[in-house]
């Protein structure tokens, strides 16, 4: 009698389990590297491959314990039930508690613990220099770059170099490179998987991380701290050059705007003068005097980024004009204001901005 009510119960356990186990190994095979998305399972650094090792120890050492944990669920379900259920001889031996509540456990997770902190020390400096090498906040390297997180953007600088860019960092190849993290308004973070792991901009402090690129290429990076209504879309590019390639961008970011002769290029250099653009925008050599260039950014070389509105559409005609018309199209919630311009104004500013290589 007992077994005939007992049946169905637990041939809905067995059900409920085997949709547990496929939903698991789903959820981890939809988990791995996603083609076009950064993954710390692709590391190009030697800080991140610190941390994609770190990430395997954890999963191997995780898949164990799930195999075996599942293992005994599995014969638990399954095994035919001889004699009084109730009786002492049928619970659990004491073994099993100490083995799997202790004596398994306790070494899983010191390695673990002492791996972590094993990578933390080794991602923390740049890979040439012993870590009490590493100059402090305010020091500088050679190549170091000042990042500073707005609500909903990144500013960019290069204090040795006076280079000011936005939301695409160019690097050298092979050269650790000094970040000086902090931020304009509210707490941001800095994640460029392939090459590091995450960092906060904090206002009001100064954070510092080493990024290094072992290969030449392009790394998107993301804002992973929750700073608003367009956090999801904060990107950025990390964009590493031989040193040559490297060294001719900088050459070019150093110039200030060119003189313009062409008419619609001087009209389209009137509107933005007129315009909203110039309160937030700064065009060096323009209209450093009038601008808070903080508020947006420079766009002294913006016709030389691959990306608009922190590298989430690609820079051509069709987004510019979409992006200045209607911002909260592309991104709901940014804070640009749309600008309004009548067609003939909007072309000239069009061609205006495409000219600043
Ligand atoms: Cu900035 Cu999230």
């Amino acid at each position: 009698m007992t077994q005939s009510v007992l049946q169905p119960v637990a041939r809905r356990c067995r059900r409920l389990l085997v949709t547990a186990v496929v939903a698991t190994l789903t959820t981890l095979v939809s988990g791995c590297d996603t083609p076009g998305q950064p993954s710390v399972l692709d590391p190009t650094g030697p800080a991140a491959a610190q941390i994609e090792s770190l990430w395997w120890l954890m999963f191997w050492l995780g898949l164990g314990v799930f195999v075996l944990v599942f293992g005994l669920v599995l014969y638990a379900s399954f095994r035919k039930r001889t004699g009084d259920p109730r009786s002492p001889a049928s619970t659990p031996g004491k073994w099993l508690i100490l083995f799997g509540g202790f004596a398994l456990p306790i070494p899983i997770l010191a390695i673990v613990v002492g791996y972590n902190l094993f990578v933390s020390e080794a991602a923390t400096g740049p890979s040439f220099a012993a870590n009490d090498a590493i100059p402090d906040a305010a020091t500088s390297a050679e190549w170091t770059i000042d990042l500073i997180g707005h609500q909903f953007w990144w500013e960019v600088h290069y204090p040795n170099q006076e280079v000011v860019t936005a939301n695409e960092i160019h690097i050298p190849v092979g050269e650790p490179v000094l970040f000086r993290l902090t931020s304009a308004d509210v707490i941001h973070s800095f994640w460029v998987p392939q090459l590091h792991g995450k960092l906060d901009l904090i206002p009001g402090q100064t954070n510092r991380i080493w990024i290094e690129a072992e290969e030449a290429g392009i790394f998107r990076g993301i804002c992973a701290e929750f700073c608003g209504t367009q956090h999801a879309m904060m990107h950025l590019l990390i964009i590493a050059q031989p040193a040559d390639e490297f060294e001719e961008w900088v050459s070019e970011q150093q110039q200030p705007i060119a003189e313009i002769n062409d008419p619609l290029l001087i009209q389209g250099q009137q509107v933005f003068m007129g315009s909203a653009c110039v309160y937030c925008h700064t065009i060096q050599g323009m209209n450093e005097a009038a601008a808070t260039d903080t508020i947006g950014p420079d766009l002294t070389h913006v016709a030389s980024r691959l990306t608009l509105a922190a590298a989430t559409v690609e820079n051509n005609r069709g987004n510019l004009g979409g992006w200045i018309l209607d911002p909260h199209g592309i991104k709901p919630g940014v804070l640009m204001p749309p600008t309004r311009l009548n067609s003939e104004n909007f072309r000239a500013l069009l061609f205006f901005l495409e000219s600043l290589r």
